[in-house]
């Protein structure tokens, strides 16, 4: 990766689009920072390298909120850590990400946050932290405020699901909102209804029901909606703002939508996958190795939940496309479900794809506007999860952080195709078409 200090760079005959509109300008980088935006005459600047983007869309950075690195798990880490995920990211035109801190029960968010920063230090691509609330007492109640103050971290997350581990309940997430929310934090909530997920996976295994496929039946759309209603009445209650992440049901979207209308301060996340790929991947009579790497959650829903979903990415009900980028190798990892459902490791990955996949699926299809995507997948993250002034945007005074977009690119995504270090590949087979042709990151060009 190139060194950022001292470097100037100028990006010209592009055309840079952002969420608001496009225009044809050039840009010129310096320590880091946008330091100019105009049409220049580069001859006038005999000390920058030039990029040349004619034919090219200039966007800010690809910003994902939401990925999981060396997630720990009973079948190990998930599979990229935060140099091989990094690089995945700037190989497909994101320049920052935001992990997770997941304090084991009885933890410190202080102690775990301290160990979480030297695992991400590694990351070449920007990275920030959310903060994992595994369980509710009193003296995690105490770390919530100094989390804010003292460590930045703005955005805490709760899992409704994946109760056994470190999954909470309603009413411990209602307290952590009403401290969160008056001392300026954001909530993010997986909302699948716990008890629900527990009660359906108890009666299949009891019924001898292991294959791989029954992971998607233990965890109806209703255990979605239901727990995204109720999480939206506490929002409501406590007044704290809540983000709910990888929406997947039609009827999840309607409800955001509805919340968003009332006034409520909700922000709404939906994933690739969930635009992309159906159920029909769970097909009792699919071989159940090839169903494993689509062993996610939620599950992949119905294809009329899709087209709600692309509806819901058109209207803005979502505010973001995430990846949820956590995979698993099929060897090794969900394979040490193949005969137990509830054992198989939950993830995919898809953080090299993220950019390629909405263009093609999105933009190209006229589904949505180049602009929306460029809100879609970097602009409204960085604003919502409080770097609005620095990044997801081509302004003055912000980030370096840039993307050359050669919109005549064609190819077809492969396993081992540069998406991290997986053995498999959701994606196996799709063709994309415009891709990141160069990545800068900090002021520096991402050369692998
Ligand atoms: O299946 C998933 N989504 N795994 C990652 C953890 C989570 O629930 O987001
Ligand atoms: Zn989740
Ligand atoms: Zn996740």
């Amino acid at each position: 990766m190139g060194n950022a200090i001292g470097t100037k760079l100028l990006i010209c005959n592009g055309v840079l689009v952002g969420a608001e509109g496009n225009s044809r300008e050039d840009l010129l980088l310096e320590n880091g920072i946008i330091a100019a935006r105009g049409v220049f005459d580069r001859t006038a600047f005999p000390e920058c390298t030039v990029i040349d983007a004619t034919g090219k869309y200039v966007i800010p950075g690809g910003f994902d909120p939401h990925v999981h690195l060396s997630l720990p798990t009973p079948a190990g880490n998930s599979c990229d850590d935060f140099r091989s995920g990094s690089l995945a990211a700037l190989a497909g035109g994101t320049t920052y990400f935001m992990d997770f801190v997941t304090p084991v029960r009885g933890q410190s968010l202080m102690e775990a946050l301290k160990l979480r920063r030297i695992e991400s230090s590694e990351s070449l691509a920007g990275c920030g932290l959310h903060m994992g609330i595994s369980e509710w007492n009193i003296s995690i109640a105490r770390e919530i405020v100094p989390c804010i103050e003292r460590q930045e971290i703005h955005s805490f997350k709760a899992y409704l699901a994946y109760r056994k581990s470190i999954g909470i309940g309603y009413d411990d997430l209602f307290e952590l909102m009403k401290v969160a929310g008056p001392a300026g934090g954001l909530v993010m909530v997986h909302c699948e209804d716990g008890a629900m997920i527990s009660r359906l996976q108890e009666i299949f295994l009891a019924e001898g029901k292991t294959r791989a496929f029954y992971h998607a039946l233990s965890r109806p759309a209703g255990a979605e909606i239901q727990a995204i209603e109720r999480v939206i009445e506490l929002s409501a209650e406590s007044g704290c703002p809540v983000y709910i992440v990888h929406t997947s049901t039609g009827k999840g979207a309607d409800l955001i939508r509805q919340a968003k209308r009332d006034g409520i301060r909700v922000f709404g996340e939906t994933c690739l996958h969930y635009l992309l790929l159906n159920d029909s991947r769970y097909d009792p009579f699919l071989d159940d190795m090839s169903v494993l790497p689509y062993i996610i959650s939620p599950p992949l829903r119905s294809a009329a939940d899709q087209n709600l979903l692309w509806d819901g990415i058109a209207d803005r009900t979502f505010d973001v496309v995430a990846t949820d980028h956590c995979p698993f190798n099929l060897h090794g990892q969900k394979s040490i479900g193949l005969h137990d459902f509830t054992k198989i490791p939950n993830g995919a990955g898809s953080i090299s794809h993220r950019l390629s996949l909405l263009y093609t699926y999105g933009v190209l299809a006229n589904k949505i506007t180049v602009n929306q995507f460029v809100d879609l997948v970097s602009t409204r993250p960085a604003e919502i999860f409080g770097l609005g002034q620095r990044k997801g945007k081509l302004l003055l005074g912000f980030d370096a952080d840039i993307v050359i977009w050669d919109p005549d690119y064609e190819g077809v995504i492969t396993a081992g195709g540069g998406n991290g270090r997986c053995d498999s590949e959701i994606f196996e087979g799709f063709l994309v078409r415009g891709r990141a042709e160069t990545v800068i990151v900090n002021g520096g060009v991402f050369t692998t």
